[in-house]
């Protein structure tokens, strides 16, 4: 049977002849550490995300009056409905860390310098995308803890003259988070997002496949930093063959992801519902603290630092701008970090700033 569909498929498409020269020409350097696979595992975890995202569409209800408890149904009467929500939250929150670790590993090896800038610029994109898609997400349950995160976040751009209570406005549907907001961050969340960041996908690993994987640009066999003029493919005659040695490696990888996923459902399910996710959304009742999810923590507590709203928000967004073209202003050829004292001293003490803020923000 499988071989009259391979035999099939030959015959139309040359499928062997496809997969020759796609997948098993296709070069990656001997060298690869494992953090070359991180990108796989977005991918595989943004493909979780999705399957397990149209699971719970089935029963979700977007109104006001019914989410709450259309959530707690899937969560109790729903067959392996708490099985696809949990998915569904701890999914939302490892693919945050994912994507953090492969853009500060690619950051890491140099390999957003020329010619790869436009990749990064493309993952960048992708990261506010993941991280706009788990803010609309917080708010569907319509929990406490959704409600009041939400107020506290669409509030913010109200610190900017003139445009601010615009923004915060067309962002609510009015002057308060209502059902009109559930709405609005239900058709984001479902219908805007995902197609915005399946297509950064394609232009992200089109640009990866057009110009060819970079090589570690530590140890004997780094890469030699030739000046790029001219477009060229980089492949590697002493690699190995994209398919299927790199594809097991990224599958490995995923098996790894998903064991941690599924540690966290089986042992620490509330990891990521804390008390006030599980009482139903109420606008006249303003719970003791609210706090962000983990990964937003460290901007949280800095703007709680500054006392001034309006220059703490714009400082965050001049260093996501800056981060978001840093290539453009980097343009040393020099790629590897270990040669860069200074590169490296800065980025280790923005590592552990992020971390220290992290722990504050949730202790405080
Ligand atoms: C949903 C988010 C993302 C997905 C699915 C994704 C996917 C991938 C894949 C499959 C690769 C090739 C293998 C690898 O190096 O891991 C890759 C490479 C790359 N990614 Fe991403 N990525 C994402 C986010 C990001 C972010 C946030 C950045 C940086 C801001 C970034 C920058 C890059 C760069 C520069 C490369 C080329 C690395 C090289 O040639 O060595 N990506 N990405």
């Amino acid at each position: 049977m499988w071989q009259r569909i391979r035999n099939g498929l030959e015959t139309r498409i040359g499928l062997e002849d496809l997969i020759r020269t796609k997948l098993k020409r296709y070069s990656v350097p001997r060298n690869t550490n494992i953090f070359y696979t991180l990108g796989g595992v977005a991918l595989a975890a943004f493909i979780i995300q999705a399957v397990t995202g149209f699971f719970l569409l089935i029963y979700y209800v977007p109104h006001s009056d019914h989410a709450f408890r259309s959530v707690q149904q899937i969560m109790t009467s729903v067959p392996y409905g708490w099985l696809f929500r949990l998915m569904h939250v701890v999914g939302g929150n490892l693919i945050v860390a994912v994507v953090f670790l492969h853009m500060l590993s690619v950051f890491f090896m140099g390999s957003y310098k020329k010619p790869r800038e436009l990749t990064w610029v493309a993952g960048w994109l992708m990261l506010l995308v993941v991280l706009t898609f788990s803010l609309s997400g917080y708010l569907l349950p319509w929990s406490q803890l959704s409600y009041w995160t939400t107020t506290v976040v669409t509030a913010m751009p109200t610190t900017f003259p003139y445009v601010g209570d615009y923004i915060a406005n067309v962002l609510r549907g009015g002057e308060f988070v209502s059902g009109v907001t559930l709405n609005r961050f239900f058709a984001l969340h479902v219908a805007l997002l995902p197609p915005i960041l399946v297509l950064l996908m394609v232009v992200h690993i089109f640009l990866i496949r057009r110009i060819g994987l970079s090589s570690p640009p530590f140890g004997e066999q780094a890469e030699k930093a030739e000046p790029w003029n001219e477009y060229r493919h980089v492949s590697y005659p002493d690699g190995y063959s994209f398919y299927p040695y790199f594809v097991l490696k990224e599958l490995y990888m995923v098996l790894i992801y998903l064991v941690i996923m599924f540690f966290i459902i089986t042992f620490v399910p509330t990891l990521f519902l804390p008390e006030g996710a599980n009482i139903p959304a109420d606008p006249l009742k303003t719970p003791a603290y609210i706090k962000p999810q983990w990964y937003f923590l460290a901007p949280y507590q800095m703007l709680k630092l500054i006392p001034n709203k309006f220059l703490g928000i714009s400082i965050q967004l001049f260093l996501v701008g800056m981060f978001i073209l840093w290539p453009f202003f980097d343009t040393k050829p020099e790629r590897n970090i270990l040669k860069r004292p200074l590169l490296l001293a800065t980025f280790m003490a923005s590592l552990l700033l992020w971390v220290v803020l992290t722990i504050w923000g949730r202790s405080s």
